[in-house]
């Protein structure tokens, strides 16, 4: 006899309490890869422990040579399925972080096979669909071959995490401040790459930022400092309204080759022009405009869509305040895309673009 799939969510999580932190699960996804050995990845292995067996002196830990992943997986209503949102598109991402650093591509079929079954042989830990959490899939590709020398290795790890979470960042809109002191990204840089060197430097300066209350930081281009490009940890999303009317939405995202081509902000952009009609603007955004904006929004998969309440930038002695709803759970327009988003997400709002994909 087949046991049914999806199996129930497992009864030992408090499911209305999930948070965003690491959590044991079954085991994780992983294949292999060497020049040497023909230069194919391996057939997806389950192992069934969150340990990696890894040699010291792999460049993935030495050199920072790495690439990492982040997507969601969702139980749809009465529990008949789970979904996967656009993995092709993340697919497709990471090909583009592994050539910054000298990685063999993941072919997207084998990546998107990857995904499946380490979200599959966990599916227990995929959260009710009532409680609006998720399961969310971290791959993540290394040098594993061991190295000295400053040169690319034969040997590479593709391995698949999945774990249940709620939102990073929680609900509620937070206070951002504009890093001054530090460039994310070089101009000619790794920014548009996923790779952990573009995380870590950031980690001192947002720890001083969240121990001064601000809830997420922002970064400027580093060559001329004076356009929007990302924030830390998500994407930036910029909405105007007619200033009279306070109709006739535009939503403007960031066109700079430095920052993370975000899936959820690629979304939430094509929601707002073919779904509500709005005016959508990929385009450089000047520093000054930022006190133009009606509502500000962080967008990424881990924090889904989180309103900013204000945007300070110390040096200049500004903070520019948003829209962000009575309860401060967003604005009108952050609140509709994100309810379009999450209903899709969630399976109870129709998936006209085809972007879940079915485990
Ligand atoms: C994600 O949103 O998936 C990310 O990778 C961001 C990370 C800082 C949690």
């Amino acid at each position: 006899m087949t046991t049914p799939f999806p199996p129930p969510p497992v009864d030992t999580i408090d499911w209305n309490n999930v948070g965003f932190k690491v959590r044991e699960v079954n085991g994780h996804i992983e294949s292999h890869f060497s020049y040497s050995g023909g230069g194919t990845w391996s057939e997806p292995k389950f192992v069934a422990s969150p340990h990696l067996q890894i040699h010291g002196m792999a460049p993935g830990l030495n050199y920072g040579q790495q690439a990492y992943e982040g997507m969601k997986a969702f139980r749809s209503p009465g529990n008949k399925k789970v979904t996967i949102f656009r993995p092709n598109r993340n697919a497709v991402r990471m090909q583009h972080s592994a050539d910054f650093v000298s990685i063999p591509r993941v072919p997207e079929e084998h990546f998107i096979k990857c995904v499946n079954l380490a979200v599959a042989a966990n599916a227990e830990f995929v959260p009710p669909h009532e409680t609006g959490a998720a399961m969310y899939i971290r791959p993540l590709i290394f040098g594993s071959g061991a190295q000295l020398g400053l040169n690319p290795p034969d040997e590479y790890t593709f391995v698949v995490f999945v774990m249940p979470t709620g939102v990073y960042h929680g609900v509620h809109a937070v206070d951002a401040l504009i890093l001054e002191d530090f460039d994310r990204s070089a101009p000619e840089g790794t920014g548009s790459a996923k790779v952990g060197g573009n995380y870590a430097p950031v980690l001192r300066h947002s720890q001083r930022a969240y121990a001064e209350k601000y809830g997420i930081t922002l970064h400027l281009d580093s060559k001329t400092r004076s356009e929007i490009d990302e924030f830390s940890t998500s994407a930036f999303i910029g909405v105007r309204k007619n200033p009279t009317t306070k109709n006739d939405v535009t939503i403007v995202v960031p066109d700079s080759k430095n920052v993370i081509d975000s899936v959820t902000a690629s979304s939430v952009y094509e929601l707002a022009s073919k779904a509500l009609g709005y005016k959508v603007e990929k385009r450089r955004i000047p520093y000054e405009e930022l006190k133009e904006f009606d509502e500000v929004f962080a967008a990424g998969t881990a924090a889904a869509l989180v309103p900013i309440k204000s945007i300070t930038m110390k040096s200049r002695n500004d903070k520019f305040s948003y829209n962000v709803g009575s309860d401060e759970s967003g604005g009108e327009v952050c609140s509709k895309l994100l309810k379009m988003l999450k209903g899709i997400q969630n399976g109870t709002v129709e998936d006209k673009f085809s972007w879940n994909f079915v485990v």
